[in-house]
């Protein structure tokens, strides 16, 4: 695959995570290395994410980047699938095995990303409820064609930090964790093309566990210490 030029869906776009990852993946078009992404936001409902697209490109040019050599569309989810080489799953672990049940046949072949964290609210703080298999990534895994390349990403930034595409200077670590070297390459110089994360390889898929249940962890002391969007850094 041509990690140069990609079709890109983001389901669940419209969402908070999903807003920072599309407009982090359009700005790539404006690098000098040649970077050329189609960006399609994906949704339940068509019109939503047509709407979010519109948005994103309004919010580009206000921010004062040349936006001709952006493509974002908005499609349904499975309709996003099915163009996509590359498809990020920004929805909540809930959500996952009814979407991906839906959209089986549109992930043959295709890199899937998750940045899915299971965890649950207890009293004032978060706690990471992984699923029997392990992780979120493994029970992804395991719920999607043998042909799908799954790599675990984009876990502990902050979707803040992502979204804030002009005061955002600082550059966290992002883990990525798969069983494809290909595909883990791929998602990593995307990764690295997004200005605000350095690319860390985490090994194979059984290590998401680890790196999923950190993001609890940064939320919690966030909100002990008065602090906001925290990310990880290991040096
Ligand atoms: N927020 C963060 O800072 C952050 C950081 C790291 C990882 N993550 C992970 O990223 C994922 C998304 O988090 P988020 O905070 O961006 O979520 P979110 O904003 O609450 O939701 C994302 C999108 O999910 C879709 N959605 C809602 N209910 C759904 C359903 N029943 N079936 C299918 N789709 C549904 C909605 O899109 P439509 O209504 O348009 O369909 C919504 O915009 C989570 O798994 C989270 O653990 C989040």
């Amino acid at each position: 695959m041509n990690s140069e030029k990609m079709k890109i869906a983001v389901l669940g776009g419209t969402g908070n995570i999903g807003k920072g990852m599309v407009l982090r993946l359009a700005l790539q078009n404006l690098m000098e290395n040649g970077v050329k992404n189609e960006v399609v936001i994906g949704s339940r409902t068509p019109e939503a994410a047509k709407e979010a697209a519109k948005e994103a490109l309004e919010e580009l040019e206000n921010c004062g980047f040349d936006t001709s050599k952006i493509k974002i569309r908005g499609k349904s989810n499975s309709e996003a699938a099915k163009e996509a080489e590359l498809i990020i799953l920004t929805i909540r672990f809930d959500h996952v095995p009814p979407l991906l049940k839906s959209i089986r046949e549109e992930l043959e072949n295709k890199i899937l990303v998750s940045p899915v964290v299971p965890m649950v609210k207890v009293g004032s703080v978060f706690e990471y409820r992984p699923p029997a298999e392990g992780s979120a990534a493994l029970a992804i895994r395991a719920m999607v064609p043998e042909s799908t390349k799954v790599v675990a990403a984009f876990h502990n930034i902050a979707a803040g930090k992502l979204q804030d595409v002009v005061k955002c200077k600082a550059v966290h670590d992002s883990i990525i964790c798969s069983e494809d070297e290909e595909a883990k390459k791929t998602v990593m110089k995307l990764t690295e093309n997004m200005g605000c994360l350095k690319p860390l390889d985490g090994g194979s898929l059984r290590n998401a566990n680890t790196v999923e249940a950190l993001t609890p962890l940064l939320i919690n002391i966030a909100k002990l210490n008065g602090l906001k969007d925290l990310g990880i850094n290991f040096s």
